[in-house]
């Protein structure tokens, strides 16, 4: 058996090292940490509302195993974002969180949202402070894999033989459309609304390069999805992909619209691998491809592009189960395992996560949005036993791979 390193100093003070790190122009995390040799990587935690604050324990829990074993401190500081901020200083944003997220490695950020500032105007609202937060962040590339498991397939609505084998990376474009673009607002006698649907070409193209190269490291197709029989917006998406397409002759390129789009996620989702679109068609095919999962609660993503990279489960807040500790909390640890692929340039203990999962689900342990389906033969966990049980797998497998380094 392999002698475990002694437990590094997680959860440290901040210790100053990181304040000069950050800005547009720095190496990538994991850069940094081969040229300085120190392996310290500062992570902010934003547990934020609802069931952020129990995902994100336990996706802290699975990152501080793994400590243990590697030669990199992680070194966590958890911050206010959303209502939980509103409550605790009236802004979902507040400067403080701002400052630690941009001086920081890497982002891990629970939910926002709930229901008590469902009345406040949008700039008030929890959600202003996640959109801030992106913006701030510059991450323009939200990566939002959908994969159906084998194990866990019966819990699809979808029947099996459709789901089975799909394995789809949706590469939402994260700042700009109609989430951002201006004008916005009522107009004055509050009769009417309006906002605005407006991309740029390098807006489109820096996401699609994003797409393309991912593509490369998978199946080797991009579809973007458009409304261009509809939208300028998309006509200049669709011509800006085919653009940018052409350097990639190797990846093929196809095109459909949002709504067909809608419909083969659920007739045929194995005909996709990477999904290529813009903001808001993003943001609902994502939450749809949850049905191909069997659960929103196993849905992770990935900002990057920008200055920190933001990681965060798709499921959102979930107030009606808050508190309760049965929250699903695997779409945050898939979110820190694509933490540690993308921004700590651990591909292997990313992938020996993703095969923890994977093997506590095949041993037949489920969250209740998980469990009704396969006829009872499952063992229904809450929360922290479902992180607990990810962490011992992805242990028993660190060790495995220490051990093989250590002959
Ligand atoms: C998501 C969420 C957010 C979005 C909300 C909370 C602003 O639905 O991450 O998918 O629309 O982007
Ligand atoms: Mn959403």
């Amino acid at each position: 058996m392999p002698t475990k390193k002694p437990p590094q100093r997680a959860l440290t003070e901040s210790n100053g090292t990181m304040t000069a790190l950050k800005d547009g122009a720095q190496p990538s995390a994991a850069a940094r940490v081969r040229r300085s040799g120190s392996e310290k990587l500062t992570i902010t935690i934003l547990p934020g509302d609802g069931i952020g604050p129990e995902v994100c324990n336990e996706a802290v829990r699975v990152l501080r195993s793994l400590g243990t074993f590697h030669n990199t401190e992680f070194h966590f500081q958890e911050k206010l974002i959303g209502g939980a901020a509103i409550r605790a200083t009236g802004n979902p944003l507040p400067e403080d969180t701002l400052r630690a997220c941009l001086e920081s490695d890497a982002v891990l950020l629970g939910a926002v949202g709930a229901p008590e500032f469902d009345h406040l105007p949008g700039p008030q609202k929890p959600e202003a402070g996640l959109l801030a937060i992106r913006t701030a962040l510059g991450g323009f590339a939200n990566l939002r894999p959908a994969v159906s498991f084998r194990s866990t397939a019966d819990c699809s609505p979808l029947r099996r033989s459709i789901v089975e084998g799909a394995d789809i990376m949706f590469v939402r474009e994260l700042l700009g459309g109609l989430y951002f673009a201006q004008p916005r607002g009522f107009s004055e006698d509050d009769a009417s609304a309006f906002n605005t649907m407006r991309y740029s070409t390098e807006e489109i193209e820096r996401v699609a390069i994003v797409a393309f190269d991912l593509a490369r490291t998978r199946r080797k197709k991009v579809t973007s999805v458009d409304k261009a029989n509809v939208l300028e917006t998309s006509q200049l998406w669709r011509r800006t992909v085919n653009e940018v397409g052409r350097a990639y002759p190797d990846v093929k390129l196809d095109h459909v619209y949002v709504d067909a789009c809608a419909m083969h996620l659920v007739t045929a989702p194995t005909r996709f691998d990477v999904v290529l679109t813009e903001n808001l068609f993003g943001d609902i095919l994502s939450d749809e491809a949850a049905a191909i999962t069997g659960s929103i609660g196993m849905l992770s993503s990935a900002t990057v592009g920008g200055d920190v990279n933001l990681y965060e489960p798709v499921h959102g807040s979930a107030p009606d189960i808050a508190g309760k500790g049965i929250a699903n909390p695997l779409g945050a640890i898939t979110s820190a395992a694509m933490l540690l692929r993308h921004s700590a340039g651990m591909v292997h203990e990313a992938a020996d996560l993703e095969a923890a999962i994977q093997q506590v689900l095949e041993n037949g342990y489920r969250t209740v949005d998980l469990a009704s389906a396969s006829g009872g033969k499952e063992h229904v966990v809450g929360t922290a036993e479902m992180g607990a049980l990810v962490e011992q797998a992805f242990s028993a497998m660190l060790e495995r791979r220490f051990a093989y380094h250590a002959v």
